[in-house]
């Protein structure tokens, strides 16, 4: 039926009409999300030079411009109406590497439900997310928006969002179509530099990178962003192998590829040629739409002129793009989405809100409690105490562009709102984000996040010390301004700026408890902030309801459950840094320098904190781990049970994790692997049985020749609380 229709229409179509389907235009006018914006907007929609626009906002602009295609253009193709709606929509969620470690893909999908609920009540029905590059370094700034380190992990995630986003079924009015991005290896980029070169190789790329993009595709996502950086020399946008080969051919990808943002112009200064050149090269390789550069625009119809490109090759593409539209159900509707009374009904919701407060609290991640500092009393003197306490600007995290940071509760009043009756709350900022005008200036490109007190730090830390003396605990919010991570937002020095260290060590001096929260998106090194503190929160940015989020934690109205999804270095000369290394021929003994190992001279080779980690208020103990067979064949499926007791003094809720290592293999096997993780629920004294599936998949991998497939030998399994998990055994695949 679709092939029909879509036959039938591209009948009609002249050249100028198909090429005009692939170009995406954005107006601008928005947070600007690339370097540029499109112009003659209005011309162009009504001359059918148009097939999608993003950064547009509201059901009744987004109809008035839809009218422009729908009445006026020659054929009357509906546009497909795209933004990036990253962490939520208005209802802003914590960032998604802080979404990513509450290892609750149930809560992460209903995030993503409820963003496609908020976006399509705003007239758009395109999502640029969900975002899965997989990272091992901190210092790119984007590490922010994914989650985290491990394939597995981030396939699962991954899945989580695309069925939140779609709910599998595209023409809902409350639904909305997924993009994966940025295919591929974006993650990867080269000392942690944005937009930087990649070169990795293939055994790497399809073990370790590839299967969030995969996972993404296989739950049925309906669009793929190309990435700006290079893959095996030749730019992700213009690259037939990643584009065709991998996601088409092998993938069985059959949706439609969006570049990034100019990135199809952008292989002009990677070296590819000129614009014509690189637009040609980025359509035969498989990419489908243009996002703002208009490349494809203005020099498609040239190259087939000169045999450069096919009718063909632009027929493939624009017919993807008008199925999209079809599925999304614009030929039945165009207006479907752009419903006026929808905005005030379905945005911003107590129930969505609500949803926002809970993934806030559980993205927390507890690093350290010295003698059960927390929770907190709920009685005495709180004095608050950092630059991060009363900063609206900060909460969101970075990529919230559809967000309003105006309707974001601050710490200071999730405070006074949870416990303001029963605690005596003093508060002092103590320090400034950065003392550095240079750097706020960078920073505060969209708007203000460091704030430059007008009194000199030393007054600033003396109140804070006064403030804090008169107190019982000390709660120190520090940590980066929203824009210290995101796009173009990477550091080489991801340690806290010396502001807020000077002002920690004051802290820490007058000798009260001190409670540590860390706002970051990305892991820093905070060995030092550790060490002064009684007690370590990383609370990442953690959205609109952050603020009620973090008393929440704190005094013990939800007990912590967040678990790291990055490694948290010792320092950034480690970076990058992931918990499945592999062996080495001279893998250091323990964790102190020997003289030709694998090791540093100056810093030991495991991280502050590994990948899994995260403390509750109770403890957990694993015991009686056992597998229902210690052999077993290609097509067998191996079940694990652990018992998992709460032996702590709270109620809470363990990520039960499992590791495997492949102990011989004919590629050098990582020493393990997450192969499966379950959130569960015990309450104090309980004992609750866990149970995996180990299946072939979980222990093949691929090969030099990408052929996929488990070999025989022996593997150990571990069970735990995170990758350090020690409970083991082992089995045979014949
Ligand atoms: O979706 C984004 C992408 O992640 C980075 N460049 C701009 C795109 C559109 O805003």
């Amino acid at each position: 039926e679709m092939d029909v229709f879509v036959s039938d229409l591209m009948k009609k179509m002249t050249i100028q009409e198909k090429i005009g389907q692939l170009n995406l235009i954005t107006p601008g006018g928005g947070i600007p999300t690339g370097s540029v914006v499109s112009t003659g907007v209005e011309e162009k929609i009504k001359t059918g030079k148009v097939g999608g626009i993003f950064g547009v906002y509201g059901p009744e602009k987004n109809r008035q411009a839809q009218q422009l295609a729908v009445e006026e253009s020659r054929l009357g193709i509906p546009m497909i109406f795209g933004s990036d709606v990253i962490h939520g929509y208005k209802t802003t969620f914590p960032l998604p590497l802080g979404l990513a470690s509450t290892w609750d893909m149930e809560l992460i999908e209903k995030t993503a439900q409820i963003a496609a609920k908020e976006a399509t009540a705003d007239g758009i029905f395109w999502n640029f997310s969900p975002m899965v590059d997989v990272s091992r370094d901190p210092r790119w700034g984007r590490i922010s928006e994914g989650a985290g380190e491990d394939p597995y992990l981030g396939s699962e995630i991954a899945k989580a969002m695309v069925n939140g986003y779609q709910q599998g079924n595209l023409t809902a009015t409350t639904t909305m179509m997924a993009t994966v991005k940025h295919f591929a290896l974006y993650g990867a980029a080269e000392a942690g530099r944005d937009y930087n070169s990649v070169d990795m190789s293939h055994l790497r790329m399809f073990n370790e990178y590839f299967p969030p993009y995969k996972a993404a595709i296989d739950a049925g996502v309906g669009c793929v962003m190309s990435s700006f950086n290079d893959v095996d020399g030749v730019p992700a946008s213009g690259n037939k192998w990643l584009l065709t080969d991998v996601l088409r051919d092998r993938w069985g990808f059959d949706g439609f590829v969006v570049s990034d943002y100019t990135s199809v112009n952008e292989m002009i200064a990677h070296g590819l040629g000129d614009l014509q050149a690189v637009s040609a090269l980025a359509l035969k390789a498989g990419l489908d739409m243009d996002m703002v550069g208009e490349g494809f625009l203005t020099t498609l119809e040239k190259s087939l002129e000169e045999g450069k490109v096919t009718e063909e090759d632009i027929n493939i593409a624009c017919r993807r793009i008008l199925e999209a539209k079809y599925k999304l159900g614009l030929f039945e509707d165009p207006y479907l989405y752009f419903d006026n009374a929808r905005p005030e009904n379905d945005i911003l919701t107590a129930e969505h809100r609500q949803v926002a407060r809970q993934a806030a609290a559980s993205s927390m991640v507890l690093l350290k409690n010295e003698n059960q500092l927390l929770p907190l009393e709920k009685s005495g003197t709180a004095a608050l105490v950092g630059p991060l306490v009363d900063s609206r600007s900060n909460m969101l995290g970075t990529w919230a562009p559809t967000g309003d940071f105006n309707l974001a509760v601050t710490v200071l009043e999730g405070f006074k709102n949870v416990v303001g009756d029963d605690v005596n709350i003093v508060h002092a900022k103590g320090a400034n984000i950065s003392d550095d005008p240079e750097f706020a200036k960078k920073i505060n490109v969209f708007g203000p996040k460091i704030f430059i007190d007008e009194r000199s730090p030393e007054t600033m830390l003396r109140e804070a010390v006064s403030v804090s003396n008169k107190a019982d605990v000390i709660i120190a919010v520090v940590g980066e301004a929203t824009e210290m991570t995101g796009e173009s937002s990477s550091r080489t020095d991801i340690t806290m700026p010396p502001s807020q260290k000077k002002l920690l060590k004051e802290l820490a001096k007058t000798g009260k408890p001190l409670v540590i929260v860390n706002m970051s998106g990305r892991p820093m090194e905070i060995v030092e902030e550790v060490e002064m503190a009684d007690a370590f929160v990383q609370m990442w940015h953690a959205g609109v309801e952050g603020g009620n989020a973090l008393p929440d934690v704190l005094f013990g109205d939800y007990n912590p459950s967040g678990k790291l999804t990055a490694t948290f270095p010792v320092n950034v000369g480690q970076v990058p840094i992931y918990y499945s290394i592999r062996n080495t021929g001279r893998p250091q003994d323990g964790d102190t320098f020997q003289k030709f190992k694998s090791n540093y001279l100056d810093a030991p080779n495991s991280p502050l904190f590994p990948f899994g980690y995260g403390l509750s208020y109770t403890s957990f103990e694993f015991k009686n781990l056992s597998i229902d067979k210690a052999t077993i064949t290609n097509n067998d499926e191996l079940k694990v049970s652990v018992e998992v007791t709460n032996t702590g003094n709270f109620d809470g809720e363990e990520v039960v994790q499992l590791y495997i290592r492949d102990m011989v293999a004919s590629i050098t096997p990582p020493l393990r692997l997450l192969k499966g993780f379950e959130k569960v629920s015990i309450s104090k004294g309980e004992t609750k049985t866990v149970e995996f599936t180990i299946t072939n998949e979980d222990l093949a991998f691929y090969h030099a020749d990408l052929s996929f497939y488990a070999e025989p030998g022996e593997f150990e399994i571990y069970v735990g609380g995170d990758s350090n998990a020690s409970l083991a055994s082992k089995f045979t695949l014949k």
